[in-house]
């Protein structure tokens, strides 16, 4: 059942977070469906501009449409990740998404409020939820690449008048994270004093968290022994920092890297320990599992395992 993005967040908000997990193509969308049914979570897929543009819009609809129809237990929303402005119209015309994200965090603040502003009215004249960005994260956001040292935390004050003149439903907030699997050199805490502060100014709006995979030192270590060369140093969100985070207003919690990771270690050592073979299903059909049961324990982590009851009981009341 697809249901908006507003109704998970008011069940969510405060207790646990949802997970949002980013798809790309059939094998994804399958697993994630699996997992989310297998551990009773509602979660919330997004397509970014990138997996639109991959796998063609029409094509991930029919994806998750058909999905629905496989996992009738299913509760989640849809939702556009990083957009720009005339992605978010285009989203929002379609009929298919239960919110968008508008990224303007790259613009000064004044015309990050005005675009999110417009994008606001559009969305919610059509029943659609906003989340909006302010401060930066490091790393690779779509094509726009913010140095480590560039990267900027969101300051509380701002946050206010940010969500106050945009009038976005929820805040992606840079608290110390980054995209991608080279977060951290070392182990490295989020900021909970931010993010205190932040849920103090703007109680009750949902805090977004980009940026937070974990990349497991396992997956890396299996990628690197089946001939991979990714960085051993390599360094991801605490796992166990997700639920303290959302007792504190982070209700959305974004992963991609790590079902990435997943995908790459399961082809890697499919490959390598069947060098001849060339039917790609085989792989498919352990990557499916293999990643129904990483959203499964991720779910665990954010604490939205088990809640598919009180959620399904909450948005059939209305
Ligand atoms: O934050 C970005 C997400 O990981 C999506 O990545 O733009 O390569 O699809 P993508
Ligand atoms: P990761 O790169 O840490 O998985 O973050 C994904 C994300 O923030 C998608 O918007
Ligand atoms: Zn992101």
């Amino acid at each position: 059942m697809i249901v908006t993005t507003a109704e998970l967040f008011k069940v969510a908000y405060g207790k646990y977070a949802v997970g949002a997990y980013n798809v790309n193509n059939m094998e994804q969308i399958l697993g994630l469906f699996k997992g989310c049914v297998d551990s009773k979570a509602p979660f919330i897929i997004q397509l970014s501009k990138g997996s639109r543009k991959y796998a063609d819009k029409r094509m991930l609809e029919a994806l998750i449409r058909t999905a629905e129809v496989i996992y009738p237990d299913a509760i989640f929303a849809v939702h556009l990740d990083h957009g720009d402005e005339e992605t978010c119209y285009d989203c929002i015309d379609s009929g298919f998404y239960s919110s968008v994200m508008i990224d303007a965090s790259h613009e000064d603040f004044a015309t990050n409020v005005a675009i999110t502003k417009r994008v606001v009215e559009r969305a919610h004249a059509k029943g659609l939820s906003v989340e909006a960005e302010l401060g930066k994260l490091g790393g690779v956001e779509e094509d726009i690449q913010v140095d480590e040292g560039h990267a900027c935390l969101t300051q509380p004050e701002e946050a206010v008048d940010f969500v106050k003149q945009s009038g976005c439903d929820s805040l992606a907030a840079a608290i110390g994270t980054s995209h991608g699997a080279y977060k951290f050199k070392g182990h490295q805490s989020l900021h909970f004093n931010v993010i205190k502060s932040i849920q103090e100014k703007i109680p009750g709006t949902p805090i977004v968290m980009h940026g937070s995979s974990s990349v497991p030192k396992e997956e890396v270590a299996r990628i690197n022994a089946a001939g991979g060369t990714l960085d051993p140093s390599a360094c991801g969100v605490d796992e166990n920092e997700y639920l303290p985070a959302a007792k504190l207003g982070v209700t959305k919690i974004n992963i991609d890297t790590d079902g990435r990771l997943v995908w790459t270690r399961v082809h890697r050592e499919f490959f390598r320990d069947k060098p001849s073979d060339f039917d790609f299903r085989p792989p498919g059909t352990t990557f499916i599992a293999e990643y129904a049961k990483f959203i499964a324990h991720k779910n665990e982590k954010l604490g939205s395992a088990g809640q598919l009851d009180a959620v399904r009981a909450a948005v059939t009341k209305k």
